[in-house]
């Protein structure tokens, strides 16, 4: 029986370059992508063993959405990997707004609970179900307090809804566990994607691999870790 995955975000960067790595890895690929285009692109270039899914993770109803979408094809699913994501851009405080705030917690945090919500049922029922979450360096309170990035401007939006996705993490991790469920944060690496950094040094296809042989390694005794995948383990 094949394995089966669902990623959010697949429609660019680090998302379609996991599809990709997934699909030629003989994964049945349900990718999460935001319009009828970004899914007619994605069934064009994978005729089999893709079942995309249109869905805002900003809006309550893909929950439902998510849950039909699944049900459709399959029982089970083994790994949700929570990746879609977006920048922010206010750095001073005088600057910050309520709007951007609220819409960065509501993708990276809402948004994975709004994923979770939609697949717990079909991940249940794998033997091996993970949850993976791409936060960020970005959100770690320990690189951020320790001074690592100095004199870098990174916004309030995304440096909170990071670590608010860390906490989500890790209160998965304690609930999940009575099921089985491992659940891990990764920093995916500094990529030269749509959201790049400034000292981006990697290419999106490269982190995937490194994405890939890492989760397919993953057992329980690792679960409720914030790790870099081909690094090691990542401070909180
Ligand atoms: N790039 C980096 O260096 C870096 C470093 C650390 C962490 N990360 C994290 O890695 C993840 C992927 O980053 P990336 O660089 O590949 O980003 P990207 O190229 O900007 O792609 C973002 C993806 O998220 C999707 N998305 C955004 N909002 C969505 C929503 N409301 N519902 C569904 N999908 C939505 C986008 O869909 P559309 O095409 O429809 O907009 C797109 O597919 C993000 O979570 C990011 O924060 C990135």
């Amino acid at each position: 029986m094949s394995r089966k995955v669902l990623i959010t975000g697949a429609s660019r960067g680090l998302g379609y370059e996991l599809v990709k790595v997934y699909h030629s890895n003989n994964y049945d690929v349900f990718p999460l992508v935001r319009n009828e285009e970004s899914a007619y692109k994605l069934s064009i270039e994978f005729p089999q063993k893709c079942f995309p899914i249109i869905a805002d993770i900003g809006q309550d109803n893909c929950k439902d959405i998510i849950k039909t979408s699944l049900e459709l094809h399959t029982k089970e699913i083994d790994i949700i990997i929570n990746n879609a994501g977006v920048s922010g851009k206010e750095y001073q405080i005088e600057k910050v707004t309520s709007e951007e705030m609220l819409e960065l917690f509501n993708i990276h945090c809402l948004g994975v609970i709004r994923t979770v919500q939609g697949s717990l049922d079909s991940l249940c029922n794998s033997s091996n179900p993970r949850i993976i979450n791409v936060s960020s360096r970005l959100g770690s309170l320990t690189k951020m307090s320790s001074d690592e990035f100095k004199d870098r401007y990174f916004s309030y939006s995304y440096r909170i809804a990071k670590a608010s996705q860390n906490m989500l993490t890790v209160s998965l991790y304690q609930e999940l566990r009575k099921k089985g469920i491992h659940v891990s944060s990764i920093h995916p690496g500094k990529l030269t994607t749509g959201t790049a950094s400034a000292d981006a040094d990697m290419e999106a296809s490269e982190a995937a691999r490194y994405i890939f042989e890492w989760v397919d390694s993953l057992s329980m005794r690792q679960s409720g870790k914030f790790v870099e995948p081909n690094v090691g383990d990542m401070p909180w």
